[in-house]
């Protein structure tokens, strides 16, 4: 099969060993398309090695269709169109997966739409509603909300009832986000956003992706009993906390990360999301925003689009580019 290598001297489509299996417990696909991801561009730069065991392949998530299940597989059969979160392995023609980290296409999508939900809104989801434990009606901080994840947990805000504030780098980004559903937002070109979202109303959960250069101000608009969930460190991997705010506050600081959590979990994930967010996307409730796509062999122009900070929501890379 083909498959994306990152040589030295930069990404190249070129034949590779298939994948073994599947074994048991695990189903092969032939990759439809695949989902480009921030840690796509880490892991290229050395700073987010693929966990133990995993494929040293870039990409977290595909759609296509099974080509083989393994034995004990329930649920799936040769020919059906799914989408996959992965540990590594998506961009190629083939990928070989656990199952309990494939879902069937919801109905009334198409594949192309498929590969952009998985590693985003399992994200959004888990930290959302899982780790940061959402109750009815809690005030949302959203931080890079134009961002893949971003625009998948505006979107699960707004259809589960959670006012979200946004920040982002273009006041172009803030009109979509406004209109896939945040009530309000604020340019991080033009400063601090503690005032904004102090008026807005502060926030009870805060979804944050950029860590110490947002430390001190997101533990300023962090409401009593409100949960801090930082999900990347794109701003620097060290700050000063304030412990008189964290107690006196009763803030709660939460680290998480999806892609090294063993199958059952992102099982559990991926479940929750079935029952919870496919029939939204089915009723046409919510749907994935895709910013742009590329011929898998120019992922390397997907990449400097996603550096440039350029895409709102998901870019995306053609493999077989069945819908
Ligand atoms: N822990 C996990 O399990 C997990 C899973 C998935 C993703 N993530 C993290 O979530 C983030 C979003 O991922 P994605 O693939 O959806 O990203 P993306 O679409 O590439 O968007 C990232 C956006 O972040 C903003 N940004 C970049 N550098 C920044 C900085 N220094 N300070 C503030 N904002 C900055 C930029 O938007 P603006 O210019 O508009 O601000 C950029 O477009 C990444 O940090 C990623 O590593 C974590």
């Amino acid at each position: 099969m083909h498959a994306m290598l990152d040589a030295p001297e930069g990404l190249a489509w070129e034949e590779t060993p298939t994948p073994e299996g599947p074994a048991a417990g695990e189903v092969r696909l032939r990759v439809a398309w695949a989902g480009v991801n921030r840690a796509d561009l880490m892991q290229r730069a050395g700073h987010y090695p693929p966990p133990p065991g995993a494929s040293p392949l870039l990409g977290l998530e595909v759609s296509g269709r099974v080509v083989e299940v393994g034995e004990d597989v329930t649920g799936l059969a040769p020919g059906q169109r799914v989408c996959a979160l992965l540990a590594g392995g998506g961009y190629a023609e083939q990928v070989v997966v656990d199952a309990r980290q494939v879902l069937p296409v919801p109905e009334g999508l198409d594949l192309r739409q498929a590969a952009a939900l998985p590693e985003v809104f399992a994200t959004a989801w888990l930290n959302l509603f899982m780790e940061g434990d959402l109750r009815p009606g809690e005030r949302v901080l959203l931080h890079a909300g134009a961002s893949g994840v971003g625009t998948a947990a505006i979107q699960l805000c707004r259809a589960f009832g959670h006012p979200c504030f946004v920040t982002l780098g273009s006041d172009a980004k803030l009109e979509a986000c406004r209109a896939l559903g945040a009530e309000a937002g604020w340019n991080r070109h033009r400063g601090s956003f503690v005032e904004a979202v102090k008026a807005w109303g502060g926030a009870d959960l805060i979804l944050d992706p950029v860590g110490a250069s947002y430390l001190a101000d997101n533990q300023r608009v962090l409401n009593g009993d409100g949960r801090l969930v930082v999900i990347g460190f794109m701003g620097g991997r060290q700050a000063e906390l304030d412990f008189g705010r964290l107690l006196m506050k009763r803030q709660r600081l939460i680290g998480s990360t999806l892609r090294s959590r063993p199958p059952a979990e992102k099982g559990e994930i991926l479940g929750a999301l079935q029952r919870r967010v496919w029939p939204l996307l089915t009723r046409g409730e919510i749907a994935p925003l895709i910013d742009r796509s590329w011929p898998i062999r120019d992922a390397a122009a997907a990449h400097e689009h996603v550096r440039a900070d350029a895409n709102i929501g998901k870019v995306l890379l053609e493999v077989s580019g069945e819908r």
